[in-house]
């Protein structure tokens, strides 16, 4: 009896899982049933939508398809499959093998930007489409680019003979002369045995899977896009497929894959170079389910597929979503192209790609690729202290010697987003969301205050990357953008993609009133090719933040969303909106101030409001970003105010913390914080015309009068230009961990924002990486001598100041909120500091740190 148990239950549970299954695909049967819509033409590859379900149903499930006994292997059983239902196949498929215009939109910009990008225009491409049926990809394909015109000619390669009929009816009706079909086992095709044709005595690769590694010397032809599309996981012998597709594929080729799959990301959690994992994860009763399900009709489901096309190739786009239509399967959009560059027998190679990277994320000098030899990139190696490599570099060499591909960051079509691990708890605690969705620092007065030329190094906090563009706006050699939250990089990418692919009045709609109707074909057919594949996914999953009806726009995104949600009820509750709406179009300041001191202040800065909402510590750190530490520096001030009158910061002691001090003084101080950042900035810029960072706050979106000047029109035409943002760099880490791995003395500009303020004031431990000591110490040995540190501070003198005095910062402040005046449009902090770096600190550590970067880089100016 024991015996007989285990040997049952596995078939019982499959049997099961094949009853729910069948059951539940009848009641969803019914539904494709009624949502199919007959074909206005009615002709016979169009029959009723119920005959389609029944002919696809029979073909599914109670078909036996064992092949009809020829024994042709899988063609057989291929046939006998569609036999039955070719004449239905592309109705009934409309909604099952959903995400094929995605994939073949991705796949199409890809192609586009390369051709806009080398300027190969007139080159006519060669695409091959494995396992396409119907022909019915090739045929949508055209909404993206003209198939007669954009590819010289189309393979349609199909082992399904029946299918191939259909296709061939298809391309004779749309009179497309380029597209060949091929009815031939996957396996077996060969591009040559087609392109004979071509005079110039082409040299296609006839390199077979097991010498890959030899791919090196020129590579002329071979196929410039090869789609698998829901077919992948139809073919048995996968293994012997994918490595076919390095042969076939150009050397600057791309492959695009969508097709259903499941896995555990447990799979997942030690790789690194698979472009994100936003919805990866598919549970336990998924993978059961859907891998029993499809087993029926011969679709292998399991990762291993996937992966080894991941593993073939480098990545450059992949995303994970869902057809919920039939209970959602789980699919993925893929696409990929040669991982050549860790290909190990060409030494120049690798080594130029790493270098090139490595140069351009750590400021060490850049090798050119013509100059480059083995022995200069050996010395390259040897020479660079270990620590100024970046971490896009350690992860490069680990993978290039495990032979495995390299992060997807490397195969993007910009490197402007570096490397990170997204695994890290400090990345994984923002939760997917971006706390500001537009920055709070007036990029005037920063320009004002550094005017930065054109061989500026500038080292800014990300936050929104409203000010990282205002920056580029003055053309900076280098703008290195770092932020701890990836999501806040992605919003970044997000703008600098849409100004390299949009027209202005898309953008605006975007960025100005914070929604579009097409955002999402907008992201597919024109922003993914300017994107990293994590970027991509994020917003694919996130479209609904500019299209949901229902939602305000981006600007009611993110953590800052609290705050203009607070002020859109008080404004419904106490009923001021019609004063709002007056105070953003008054016309002169005097106006301004009648209806702020009339109608709004006094309701919305009442104590007791301040008591409910505003001291609430929670609501502060997630509604304005306020940490506790800044908290702490604003009842410091209340409770002991700097002497107005000297205001020098090196003669006044750090300011003592407020742990011990009762609770009551948090909200007053609080509430005099308030109407000190208030009251001054009506008293002296008009909010509807000049203060964009107040109008977002009241009115939720930008007009086009009042809007920061990375929005306007000039901006939009001198960014949109190609060389706009060479030089922008993209870090997901701590300011800390970057600037201690820039090449000492690079760095001429270093924006902090308030994030000094965010650091504990006793954590003097200088090995501790949050400590101000650290921070400073690093930062010194980054910045060339008179080098500025700009920051902004919630404190009038914050304690941090004297110890950049103590380590060779000679420090300035350059505004300061007394008495009712502004430090900006925002006026948000008390004090704005310049910090210029006056003298090298001795190097103490006695590694190599402060010697080896300065001298490499004497040896490396060839
Ligand atoms: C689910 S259909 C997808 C058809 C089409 N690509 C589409 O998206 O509509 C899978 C296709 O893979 C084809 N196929 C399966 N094994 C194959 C093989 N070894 N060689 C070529 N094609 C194959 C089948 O004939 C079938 O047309
Ligand atoms: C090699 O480098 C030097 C100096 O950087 C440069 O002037 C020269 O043009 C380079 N050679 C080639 C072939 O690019
Ligand atoms: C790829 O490189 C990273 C970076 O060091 C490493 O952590 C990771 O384990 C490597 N991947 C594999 C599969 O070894
Ligand atoms: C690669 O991924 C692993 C697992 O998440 C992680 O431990 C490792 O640090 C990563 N390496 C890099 C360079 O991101
Ligand atoms: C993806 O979108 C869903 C629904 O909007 C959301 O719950 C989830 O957090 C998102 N995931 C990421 C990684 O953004
Ligand atoms: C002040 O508030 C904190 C929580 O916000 C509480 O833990 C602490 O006990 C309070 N102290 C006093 C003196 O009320």
């Amino acid at each position: 009896m024991a015996s007989f148990i285990p040997r049952t239950l596995p078939m019982d549970l499959h049997a099961k899982f094949y009853l729910v299954g069948a059951t539940l695909f009848l009641l969803v049967g019914i539904i494709l049933t009624l949502t199919l819509r007959p074909s206005s033409k009615g002709n016979e590859e169009s029959p009723s939508a119920f005959e389609s379900f029944l002919r696809f149903f029979y073909a599914s499930f109670l078909k036996p398809h064992n092949g009809d006994g020829t024994g042709n292997g899988q063609q057989d059983a291929l046939e006998s499959f569609y036999k039955a239902q070719a004449g239905v196949y592309d109705t009934t498929r409309k909604r099952l093998l959903r995400g094929r215009e995605d994939m073949l939109g991705l796949a199409a910009a890809q192609l586009v930007h390369k051709s806009d990008t080398e300027g190969t225009h007139d080159v006519k491409r060669i695409w091959v489409d494995i396992g396409g049926g119907t022909g019915w990809n090739i045929e949508a394909m055209s909404e993206f680019v003209s198939v007669p015109e954009f590819f010289s000619s189309v393979y349609l390669v199909d082992f399904s003979p029946s299918l191939c009929e259909v296709a061939r009816k298809r391309f004779a009706r749309l009179g497309w002369k380029n597209v060949k079909v091929v009815c031939q086992d996957a396996r077996t095709f060969r591009l040559e045995d087609h392109e004979d044709n071509t005079p110039d005595a082409v040299t296609f690769r006839r390199s077979s899977a097991s010498n890959y590694y030899a791919e090196d010397g020129p590579n002329v032809g071979g196929a410039d896009l090869i789609t698998l599309s829901y077919s992948l996981s139809m073919i048995p012998d996968f293994y012997s497929v994918i490595d076919s597709l390095s042969s076939l594929l150009a050397p600057s080729g791309i492959i695009g894959v969508i097709d259903f799959y499941v896995q555990s990301i447990v799979d997942l959690s030690c790789r690194n170079y698979t472009g994100g994992a936003i919805n990866r994860h598919v549970n336990w009763f998924g993978r059961l389910f859907w891998r029993a399900w499809f087993d029926v009709d011969r679709v292998g489901l399991e990762p291993g597929r996937r992966d080894y096309l991941e593993y073939r190739f480098g990545t450059i786009l992949g995303a994970d979503s869902r057809n919920y239509l039939l209970g959602s399967i789980p699919y993925y959009m893929w696409l990929g192209c040669s991982k050549k560059p860790t290909s190990l027998n060409t030494p120049n190679y690798p080594h130029e790609i790493v270098d090139r990277l490595d140069a351009a994320v750590t400021e060490s000098p850049y090798l050119s690729p013509v100059n480059h030899t083995q022995a200069l990139s050996r010395t390259v190696e040897s020479s660079t202290p270990p620590e100024l490599r970046s971490k896009a570099f350690d992860a490069a060499i680990i993978n290039l010697s495990a032979n495995l591909p390299l992060p997807s960051f490397f195969y993007q079509n910009h490197h402007w987003r570096i490397h990170y691990d997204d695994q890290l708890k400090k990345h994984t605690q923002f939760k997917h969301e971006y706390i500001y969705a537009f920055t709070w620092e007036d990029s005037r007065v920063d320009n004002r205050l550094l005017k930065l030329g054109s061989e500026d190094v500038v080292l800014a906090i990300t936050s929104a990357g409203d000010n990282i563009l205002s920056y580029a706006l003055s053309s900076p050699a280098r703008i290195h953008a770092v932020d701890m939250n990836p999501n806040q990089n992605h919003l970044l990418e997000l703008k600098v993609a849409a100004y390299s692919a949009l027209p202005y009045a898309d953008f605006w709609k975007l960025f100005g009133e914070g929604r579009h109707a097409d955002f999402r074909s907008l992201l597919i057919s024109r922003l993914s090719p300017h994107m990293s594949s994590r970027a991509f996914q994020y917003w694919l999953n996130n479209t609904h933040v500019f299209m949901s009806s229902r939602g305000k726009g981006l600007y009611e995104t993110g953590g800052s969303r609290h705050a203009i949600r607070i002020i859109r009820l008080l404004a419904r509750t106490l009923g001021f909106r019609t004063q709002i709406k007056a105070l953003l179009s008054a016309k002169t300041l005097n106006e301004q101030r009648e209806i702020w001191a009339k109608d709004i202040r006094p309701i919305l800065m009442s104590r007791l409001l301040n008591y409910l909402l505003v001291s609430q510590e929670k609501f502060l750190w997630a509604a304005l970003g306020v940490p506790p530490n800044q908290l702490a520096m604003i009842e410091a001030d209340h409770l002991h105010p700097a002497p107005e009158s000297t205001p020098s910061p090196s003669s006044s002691p750090p300011l003592s913390h407020s742990q011990k001090k009762p609770n009551s003084t948090r909200g007053q101080a609080v509430w005099e914080y308030m109407a000190q950042t208030l009251d001054p900035v009506i008293d002296s810029s008009l909010l509807g015309t000049d203060n964009p960072y107040y109008l977002i706050c009241l009115h939720g979106s930008y007009t086009p009068r009042c809007h920061p000047d990375y929005l306007s029109p000039q901006s939009h035409h001198k960014l949109s230009r190609t060389p706009a943002f060479d030089g922008l760099r993209i870090h997901t880490d701590s300011i800390n961990d970057v600037v201690s791995r820039l090449a000492p003395n690079t760095l001429t500009v270093a924006v902090l924002m308030d994030s000094m303020d965010w650091l504990h004031p006793c954590d003097e431990d200088p090995s501790s990486s949050s400590s101000a000591n650290t921070q400073i110490t690093q930062l010194n040995r980054a910045l060339k001598i008179g080098g500025r540190v700009l920051l902004r501070s919630a404190a009038l003198v914050p304690w941090y100041v004297p110890v950049f005095e103590g380590l060779g910062f000679g420090a300035k402040r350059v505004g300061a909120r007394i008495k009712g005046s502004c430090i900006d449009r925002v006026n948000m902090y008390a004090s704005c500091y310049v910090l210029t770096k006056i003298r090298n600190l001795p190097a103490v550590d006695s590694n190599t740190r402060a010697r080896g970067g300065s001298v490499d880089l004497e040896d490396f100016e060839i």
